[in-house]
């Protein structure tokens, strides 16, 4: 197996290499191919990303990443989610008992098209951004989500009291999950950011549009105890890349605080993707006892350092 790796920036270089450790220590026959990407390369050479890099990435399965610095006037993120037509973002959130939360929930964004892919004006005095949701990939957003196992209710999360490119989403959505038989209900969004507080016990999926995904995100991220714990798959028909959720975080990069968890996970959610489910299981019974060990950074109050949580997590593999 091939798996281009790009540690990014900040966090990203730190909370990568432990994810390389896990899965040579599970693969037999695994290649990395390193990429480099974001601030840094822009500050260097005008770019953060660029055609070779995407060429590069081609030659690989997969890929895993760590989080890019936001370089004004390009999105790194966007452009691999363009490239390899990365439709579906899905990000699980397991509250492990660290909060009073019991969350157990997937979210499913949409990850081409609403309010982050539109066209945008700004001029002084006006500025507009186009929202465009289309039927041919809601329908394979929703074919995705109606395909996923252990997913009890499809909860599909829209604002179609005001806004028409919603009335389309959410009635794809539930046409789609009909036909496939899954159990679905809606929300509008501001009532699912409500519910997701107060009855976080309520919800298995959601599926729901870029903008509203990645607000919600953050809000179950912070229910299952830090964003730091959180990994995500951005899948497209034959490429995926794997991220933690969370981004560089310059406040954190360099102390040795940031949690790794999130991105090993990510590792476990590529393991999945490529059916090694068996591979992908032992870094979720690891990463479960290294928190019930008590191994934990700072963000989940813990006084353990990123290397810290990374050792016993490979301490607890290797068995
Ligand atoms: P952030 O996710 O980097 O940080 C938000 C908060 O969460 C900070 O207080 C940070 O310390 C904490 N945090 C994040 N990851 C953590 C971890 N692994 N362990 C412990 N605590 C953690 O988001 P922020 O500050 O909004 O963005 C920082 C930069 O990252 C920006 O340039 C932003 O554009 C970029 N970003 C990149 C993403 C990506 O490449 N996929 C995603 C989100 C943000
Ligand atoms: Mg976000």
């Amino acid at each position: 197996m091939k798996i281009a790796v790009a540690e990014g920036d900040g966090i990203g270089k730190e909370v990568v290499p432990p994810c390389i450790d896990v899965l040579e220590l599970l693969l037999e026959d695994v290649e990395f191919i390193t990429v480099e990407i974001g601030y840094a390369k822009w500050m260097r050479e005008g770019l953060p990303i660029t055609e070779e890099d995407i060429e590069l990435i081609k030659q690989a399965d997969c890929m895993l990443a760590g989080a890019v610095t936001s370089v004004p006037g390009h999105s790194v993120v966007v452009r691999l989610r363009k490239a390899f037509d990365l439709f579906a973002n899905l990000r699980p959130f397991t509250s492990y008992a660290l909060t009073p939360y019991g969350l157990d929930l997937i979210m499913i964004r949409e990850n081409l098209e609403g309010l982050y892919f539109g066209k945008e004006e700004l001029s002084p005095d006006r500025a507009v951004t186009e929202r465009v949701i289309t039927r041919s990939n809601t329908e394979r957003l929703a074919t995705f989500a109606s395909a996923l196992e252990g997913v009890e209710m499809v909860t599909i999360v829209h604002k179609a009291n005001v806004l028409k490119s919603d009335v389309l989403f959410r009635d794809v959505c539930a046409r789609v999950l009909q036909k496939h038989g899954v159990r679905y209900n809606e929300m509008y969004v501001d009532a699912a950011a409500y519910n997701l507080i107060k009855h976080p016990d309520k919800f298995s999926c959601i599926l729901t549009s870029n903008l509203f995904g990645d607000i919600l995100s953050d809000e179950a991220a912070a229910l299952v105890g830090s964003l730091g714990l959180c990994p995500s798959a951005n899948i497209g028909p034959d490429f995926a890349v794997f991220e933690p959720i969370h981004g560089s975080a310059p406040d954190l990069a360099g102390t040795g605080r940031a949690n790794p968890i999130g991105a090993i996970l990510s590792a476990k959610m590529l393991l999945e993707w490529s059916g090694q489910y068996d591979k992908a299981a032992l870094i979720d019974a690891s990463v479960r006892q290294t928190l019930k060990n008590g191994i934990m950074t700072p963000d989940l109050g813990g006084k353990s350092s990123t290397a810290d949580v990374a050792h016993e997590i490979v301490r607890i593999i290797e068995g």
